[in-house]
Order: C-alpha cells, then structure tokens, then sequence
C-alpha cells in the first residue's frame, strides 16, 4: 500500500497491488441476475471505472466475463454491458464489480471476480488487503497458484482453503487472518442461491427485497429494487439467500442491524436532461442550498435548530475551539468555516488536511470541537482524523452529505447537508451546500457564545435565505463563461488568486479546473503573490481573480494592478455592476451584490461553471476524470 496516497499518484504508485475506490454488487433472488448487475454497476460507475467484471451462478457453474474499460468512452459500464453475449447468463445468483485500480495494471486479469483454482468459487473486493505479500507466500507453499497481480486474489485462495461445507464460515476464518480494509462479495457452486458478504472500513449495505436481496457499495445501485437497507458495521460478516439474511460478527454471534429507508428520488440518480452530473448538480445548487437550510432557520429569523444533533447546547456554549478537518474539495469549505467563526464570533478555529491530521494532530481536549467535513463520508483520511480527534477527548460533528455512512455513525452529532447524491467526481452542490451547513452551525454557536447579537442574527440569516434566489442569478449570468472556455481552451497554465473569504474560493476553482480539464491550475492567496508567483506572470499565464466587494477588495484591485502592469490576462469574478473592475480587467464573470463572508457560495459558481466548459471543449471525461474516483477510501 503507498503509505501517502494522492488522487493523482495512481499510476506512480503502480508497483503494488490494490483495489480502492471500487463499486461492488450482488443479487439473489428469482429475476435473470445480468441486467441487474449491470445496472447497478453503471449507477456505481463513480466509485470506479478502469475495468469491470460480472460473474454468476447456473447449472453447478460459475460463468463470468470481465474486461478493461475505455478510459476514453463516456459510456464505460454500458459498453461493457454491450459486449456480453447475455444469453450466456442465465443463472439468478451473482455479483459484479467496477474497479479503480491504484496499483497494477487495469487489464482482464486483474479485474474482478477472482476465482478460486478450482473455478467454484468466486469473489468481488473493495479495499486493501496489507498483508497480501505474507499471505501469498504462505498459500504459494501450500500449493495455491496466483493468477494476477492484485492483493485481492489471496482472499479468495483462503476461502476455498477454508471451506469445510460452509461458505460463511471460510469467509469468516480467511477474514480473521487479514490485515487492511475490505467489503466483499463472495459466491460458490458449492452453496448456490447464497451470497456471502463482510465489510471492514469499506462501505456495504444489503438491500432488501421480496423473495430477493442485494449487497451494494451504495444505494443509487439498488434503489430501483428496494429501498429498505441495513447498512454494515465494521466488522459484520452476512449471508444472503432469497429469503434470509443473517448479520453476524467473528465467533459466529447473531447481530442486528436497523433497518433504514431510502427517500431520495430515483431520478436524482439520473442526468435528467444534462449532458453531464456536473453541470446538473451545478445547477442543483439553489435547490440543494435551499434543502440544506430549509426547517433549520426559524421563523423570523429567530435562530437556527438542526433538530436533535447529539451534542448539547450546554456544551456547544463552552466549546473554547473548532477545528474543520476534510480533504479536497470539503477542505475548502472548512477554510471559509475557519475565517467565518474567527472573524465572525471571535471563536479560535483552524482547519486541518484530515491526511495530516492523523499524524500532526492539533492540541484538542474535552471543550474542542471537531467539524469533519464530507461529502461521502466515506473518506478514509476524514474517518481516521474523526477516530483520532474522538481518541484525543474532542467532539465530533460530521457536515456529510450521505446518510448513514461511516463517518456520521462514528462522530457524535452530523449536520446533513441534504444535497442528494453527488455523481460527478468533481464536487460542486456538495461544496455549496457544504458551507450552508458550516454557514448555519457558526451563526448558531455565535448566538449560543453571545457573540451574535439578534439583530446580527436576523441579518445573517435572511441574507443566508437569500443565497439560493442569489445563486439561481448567478447562474443565469454564465453566458460569457462559454465564451472565455473557449478562449482560454488551449491554456496550460492558471493562476488563481483570493484573499479573505475568497481565498478558498480561488482554491477550489483552481482545483475544479484541474481535476476535469488537467489544465494545470495553481490556487494562491493574492498577497502571497508578490513573494514569488509574480514572476511567472506573462500573457501566457492568465490569471483568475476572485474580487467581489468587501474588506478585501481594494487589496485584491491592488494586486490585479500589478498583474496587469507586467501584460497578464485577468479574468475576475466581481460584483456585478463593478465599473472599476470592468475597466481594469479582460473579462468579468459577474454574481450578485452579498456581504463578503458570504460570497464565496456564490463566487464558486462562475468558476465551476468555467471548469465544466473548458473540459467540455477539451473533450474531456467530465464526470468521470482520468485517475480519480468520487470517494477516496484510501488513505
Ligand atoms: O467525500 P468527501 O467530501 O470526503 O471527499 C473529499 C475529496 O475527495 C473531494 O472533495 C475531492 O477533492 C473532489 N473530487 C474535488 O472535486
């Protein structure tokens, strides 16, 4: 395992084997399992796409096909699916998997299922196994023969070591000799009509039906089927049949899990009419923010409830310090976080890299708070800070958009963001309605510390109710960023500058353009400029600025001056009707008047946007870019 992962090192880390992102599912039941499995696995496409696999079970035999998938296609899964010849499938028992390989390579071998020597049995894998190398060299010496390269392939030798005519407890008895993360999915001609599951730190829920059942890495795979889940616990191994599932944990003792429902709509999990998630979900943002706030801001402005949270006001009121931990995207919005409760209600706040965070934690105790903020709540480097802040006697509060996931189990309280599921790996509603979140928890503190008079309560709160008709401007106001797209297409470089607020702002616009267009984009606080970036500064290097109104719009005017003074090309996100900007800069990327603390809901918009179409015009795989995966279950 590559002890410091990145999202951009996976070719780099090529050397070792492993699968982590990955989207696994299984059906039993009395439906033909094929068109079921691949449905689910188009709808998993997001946790993975460099290869894919199904395998199912009929007559006494385990018949499969598996294949690469075209990094270039926009219909990866769909076009595996149409390759299958399906009347060669016609059992009602099966699993499949999509992958995201971090080390070796991505071929028909190293795809998922793996099968046991013997071809009766067949398993699919989300996670690491870290001990893989030890437990290969002792099943090498007892005669077990590896086909691929990956650390997954000694699972499935182990099992069918193990098994003594009982699929549950080989499972159960190769798990127990394994080291690392896993979620899996496993099946045997010896036991047909079963499928045999066990999850540890990798997400796994079981779907309930009539007379069938599911295993699945998340719910838009099963939803069309059931919407009743129990969600796995670390630990829990399950067996499904048509008719049963039983939750165990090691030593064989029976355990339940709460049955949970799922009320999304199923067209969420769908384009609806974009020719991307990503410029849906974008445009989601007005509706989502509105679902984040909505029943949490009382009438007249009277404060803010989020319900029951599991931690008390009494404590909220004597918490002396709040640290965001996150990474990627919900990293930027701890940072607007950390500015809001510093500069807003006097409060000490800091934000920490979670993938640091576990090895440099910050001096927290009983009276510090912990906000991890997550979008999947799956994040590996997210959870393992929340059990690092929980071990250090801080308490946890998730901003998470996804119910019921691993890090809103493990922290005490979790604010839902609410901004339904996120397909594209590029995060956006989930940004926005990310700060809504933190937007409301820091008024709320103010007010419980008396740090916010009601008067600057009302203010901010109806300001904040105004952000989703804001935003829907905003939105409206985005026909010239097509045309800067196509301008700036064949750039190779960006510069983003902010500062304040709109520091972060500048970060995550640099990110977006990044990860979809690989256009190389540098984020930067503008005043840091002058100490070294300047020198880069030439025509070839345009610079993005975000410069709306407020404390720090003369400083951020100053410091497009300067680029403009050495012949930079400055695009800039301003208050709309800004004649100053607009005589100083090349192209303005308006949004709407709002005080500063809370632009930056809105100056992501323009930016997010100008990401989509240069992607779009580079013809790039938006929703799906090169080497990334949606959730990042791996440290
Ligand atoms: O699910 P999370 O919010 O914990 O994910 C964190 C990052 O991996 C994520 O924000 C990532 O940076 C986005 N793909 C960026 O658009």
């Amino acid at each position: 395992m590559c002890a410091a992962y990145s999202l951009q090192m996976r070719s780099a880390c090529n050397a070792e084997s492993g699968e982590h992102m990955c989207g696994i599912i299984g059906y039993v039941g009395a439906r033909k399992v094929l068109p079921i499995l691949l449905g689910g696995l188009e709808r998993l496409e997001y946790r993975g796409y460099d290869s894919a696999g199904v395998c199912v079970l009929q007559n006494g035999k385990i018949v499969w096909e598996k294949s690469p998938l075209s990094m270039t296609s926009g219909e990866k899964v769909k076009h595996f699916a149409s390759t299958l010849n399906a009347k060669k499938f016609d059992g009602t028992t099966g699993i499949g998997h999509t992958r995201w390989a971090t080390h070796g390579e991505p071929n028909r071998t190293n795809a998922h299922p793996h099968f046991s020597s013997d071809g009766k049995f067949a398993l699919i894998h989300n996670g690491i196994i870290e001990n893989y190398q030890e437990l290969k060299k002792w099943l090498k010496k007892r005669g077990f023969r590896f086909r691929t390269d990956t650390d997954t392939e000694v699972l499935i030798h182990l099992i069918h070591k193990l098994y003594r005519g009982d699929l549950a407890k080989a499972v159960a008895g190769a798990m127990k000799r394994v080291e690392g993360s896993y979620a899996i999915g496993v099946i045997s001609t010896h036991e047909p009509g079963r499928i045999v599951a066990a999850r540890l730190m990798s997400p796994l829920i079981i779907g309930l039906g009539k007379g069938e059942n599911f295993i699945a890495s998340d719910s838009p795979a099963i939803i069309k089927f059931t919407r009743k889940v129990h969600y796995l616990e670390d630990g829990d191994f399950a067996s499904l049949t048509a008719d049963k599932i039983s939750i165990t944990r090691q030593g064989g003792k029976r355990v339940r899990r709460k049955t949970h429902t799922l009320t999304y709509d199923i067209a969420e999990a769908e384009k609806g009419g974009y020719p991307h998630f990503m410029l849906k979900e974008i445009y989601q943002q007005p509706e989502a923010i509105a679902d984040t706030l909505a029943g949490r801001i009382k009438k007249n402005f009277a404060g803010v409830t989020f319900g029951r949270l599991g931690i008390t006001d009494a404590w909220l009121k004597k918490c002396k310090k709040v640290v965001f931990v996150a990474c990627g995207t919900a990293y930027h919005a701890g940072c607007v976080g950390r500015y809001f409760l510093r500069d807003v209600i006097g409060l000490d706040a800091q934000v920490e890299f979670a993938s640091e965070f576990r090895y440099f934690p910050p001096e927290l105790d009983k009276n510090s708070l912990v906000v991890a903020v997550s979008q999947s709540g799956e994040t590996i480097d997210t959870l393992v800070a929340v059990r690092e802040a929980k071990k250090l006697g801080a308490k946890v509060l998730a901003v998470c958009n996804v119910q019921a996931s691993t890090i809103t189990r493990e922290s005490d309280a979790t604010i839902y963001t609410h901004a339904g599921p996120e397909i594209g790996v590029a995060s956006t509603k989930a940004y926005a309605t990310q700060l809504a979140a933190i937007y409301l928890l820091g008024i709320s503190l103010g007010e419980l510390k008396g740090k916010i008079k009601p008067a600057a309560r009302k203010r901010w709160l109806r300001e904040l109710s105004e952000i989703p008709r804001l935003a829907q401007r905003t939105l409206e106001k985005t026909k010239l960023i097509k045309q800067c797209a196509q301008k700036y297409r064949d750039c190779t470089t960006f510069l983003y500058l902010g500062r304040g607020y709109n520091f972060a702002t500048a970060y995550e616009g640099a990110l977006k353009l990044k990860e979809i267009s690989y256009i190389h984009a540098e984020g930067y606080g503008a005043g840091e400029m002058k100490h070294g970036p300047i020198a880069l500064v030439q025509w070839t290097y345009p610079t993005m600025a975000v410069a709306p109104r407020g404390k720090m719009y003369p400083k951020m005017v100053s410091n497009i001056e300067e680029i403009k003074a050495r012949n930079g090309i400055v695009l800039c996100v301003a208050s709309e009707n800004d004649r100053a900007i607009k005589a100083l800069v090349d192209h303005v990327l308006p949004i709407p008047e709002v005080s500063e603390e809370l632009s930056p809901l809105l100056a992501v918009i323009p930016l997010q946007l100008f990401a989509y179409h240069v992607a779009v015009v580079r013809g790039c795989s938006v929703d799906q870019p090169r080497n990334l995966a949606k959730s990042v279950t791996v440290e």
